[in-house]
């Protein structure tokens, strides 16, 4: 083809359509084939298009000029290379249309383009200046692919939860090493779901009934126990260990009760409880155990003893296995802070399929329905099943056999989410390696602090670094790590007990709860995430270090 020749040229008036393939003169080279993205008046916007070939092994440069070709291709074989600004007069000839699906795929292309551009710019890794700058306690650690990831999922135009959240079910669920994850909007509603879901009267005589005791503690975060209230459960408070801020198992005997049905605590701030007991002593008391393991993703545990699964299978001795798989239901939070993070988030994951099901249910508005968004039938029978008291062939699509929410994420988090996944490992390496540097700088000091060990057997994918003072006063260590911009918390409701929401709740405890005060009143905890350099770990160090004045 010599485009010189064309049937059809160009005048000053033609217009040209997006997705239309044209012969460009160029000034100072030979013409090129272009694809028209827009025209506005006389100023028309094309890219230099370059086709793929079918096999790429035939020639060096994979990609070349197809001319004609080029107009059936489909968007992965196209490259659109450098953008030219011309005007009809420049057009030579006119090759073809794409069709609607590739024109779609190559502006996708052309938006991600910018994106990366502005998300390069908007995030750049900026210099320390010790003192100057804040060190976060914790944060999202964000990049471009994040950023491209949500715009790719908005430009879907689905928004509710799709095809990125199936694939991020998916991914994590590999990751963890369990049969199924369900997304949900944040980690309490996780926890919410988690224990709402064994309240199913389709779990029979173990359903959890209103007034049923679940073994807990008091050292964390509320919404890890809020769901025992929220259904009418009584919490029964443990005390815990120092320093591995995690329950202390010899109580468990003294906590049980003809009403415990279940345990549900967390792993706290990644560090395992001990598994090994406590997995124990819920399959030996026939209760089921949700492990919150919000601040815990990645982190992994061997038990020593031999455990059983749901279905009373032996797990492997000595294999460390991620947390969250020993029970019958764990949750995440995508929160923020958390090891991976899709603004607000979490998932629900659990081996067991029956409670994948009625979990399902609880989070899609207690539906007895399992089709996924935007399928209806899946099952057959949707116009043949006759539930409660229901006329026969009432739509299942409208069936509900649960009091349940509507705790589903938007696709635009699960693609967020999606992306983060493929960093997953490198956050977690980062977190061990913050927190080791942390320990051994701060190892001379156990004279004046606490510092957190790991559980036997676990290998945590740390959330903070706790420390409790072991003597002074923690009001005026906060405020002078404040004042050297060192950001800290306190471990979240310290003894919830004595929050002021408990002061109308049914509780009981097991004992004084000394420890959980302790905590209350001297633990603290400073970040360890992968938003944290050396630079700023060691200034951390220096910082603490010269309060102690050694
Ligand atoms: C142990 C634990 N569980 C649950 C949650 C709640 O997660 P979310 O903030 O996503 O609701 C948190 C929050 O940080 C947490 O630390």
């Amino acid at each position: 083809m010599n485009p010189m020749h064309s049937h059809d040229m160009t005048n000053h008036a033609a217009t040209f359509a997006c997705g239309e393939l044209c012969i460009v003169n160029k000034p100072a080279t030979s013409p090129t084939l272009c694809v028209v993205i827009s025209q506005e008046e006389a100023v028309i916007e094309c890219y230099e298009v370059l086709a793929l070939t079918d096999n790429p092994s035939t020639s060096g440069d994979n990609w070349f000029l197809l001319s004609e070709a080029t107009a059936s291709r489909s968007a992965e074989y196209l490259d659109l290379r450098q953008p030219i600004f011309t005007g009809p007069m420049n057009i030579a000839s006119r090759q073809g249309q794409l069709s609607a699906s590739t024109i779609e795929a190559l502006l996708r292309a052309l938006v991600q383009r910018q994106v990366k551009r502005y998300s390069q710019h908007k995030f750049p890794s900026k210099a320390f200046q010790p003192g100057q700058n804040a060190v976060a306690v914790s944060g999202k650690v964000l990049d471009n692919n994040d950023i491209q990831h949500m715009v790719d999922a908005s430009l879907d135009g689905w928004l509710t939860t799709g095809r990125f959240n199936a694939q991020f079910e998916k991914a994590l669920a590999e990751f963890i090493g369990v049969k199924h994850v369900l997304t949900v909007n944040s980690g309490s509603s996780a926890n919410l779901l988690a224990l709402t879901a064994l309240t199913s009267p389709k779990l029979g005589d173990k359903a959890l009934q209103k007034g049923d005791e679940v073994i807990t503690v008091a050292a964390g975060f509320p919404t890890t126990v809020n769901p025992i209230l929220q259904n009418g459960l009584v919490p029964v408070f443990v005390d815990i260990t120092l320093p591995s801020y995690n329950i202390d198992v010899s109580q468990l005997e003294a906590a049980l009760s003809d009403k415990t049905r279940a345990i549900m605590m967390a792993h706290t701030l990644g560090n395992t409880f001990n598994i090994d007991a406590v997995v124990r002593f819920a399959r030996q008391h026939n209760l089921w155990l949700i492990e919150d393991c919000c601040d815990a993703l990645g982190t992994t545990y061997a038990p020593s003893v031999e455990l059983t699964d749901y279905r009373g299978q032996p797990i492997a001795l000595n294999q460390p296995r991620h947390v969250g798989t020993f029970g019958d239901i764990a949750t995440l939070s995508f929160y923020p802070a958390h090891h991976i993070t899709m603004g607000e988030g979490g998932a629900v994951y659990t081996n067991n399929g029956q409670l994948k099901l009625i979990l399902e249910s609880f989070r899609d508005w207690g539906r007895d329905c399992f089709c996924e968004p935007g399928k209806d039938n899946t099952c057959n029978k949707r116009f043949s099943y006759q539930l409660g008291q229901l006329p026969c062939g009432y739509d299942h699509k409208y069936t509900y056999s649960h009091l349940g929410y509507n705790l589903k994420i938007s696709d635009m988090q699960a693609a967020v989410g999606l992306s983060q996944l493929d960093k997953v490992t490198g956050f977690i390496e980062k977190r061990k390696a913050n927190f080791q540097r942390l320990y051994a700088g701060l190892a001379s000091l156990q004279d004046y602090l606490l510092l957190p060990e790991a559980e036997n057997n676990a290998e945590p994918s740390w959330f903070g670094f706790a420390i409790t003072l072991k003597q002074g006063n923690r009001a005026d260590f906060i405020q002078y790590l404040e004042q050297h911009k060192i950001a800290n918390r306190l471990v979240f409701g310290g003894n919830l007990i004595k929050q002021p929401y408990f002061e109308q709740q049914s509780y009981r405890k097991v004992g004084e709860l000394t420890i959980t005060d302790q905590v209350m009143n001297d633990s603290l905890w400073i970040g360890v995430f992968p938003g944290l350099s050396d630079e700023m770990i060691d200034y951390m160090i220096d910082t603490i270090q010269s309060y102690f004045k050694v």
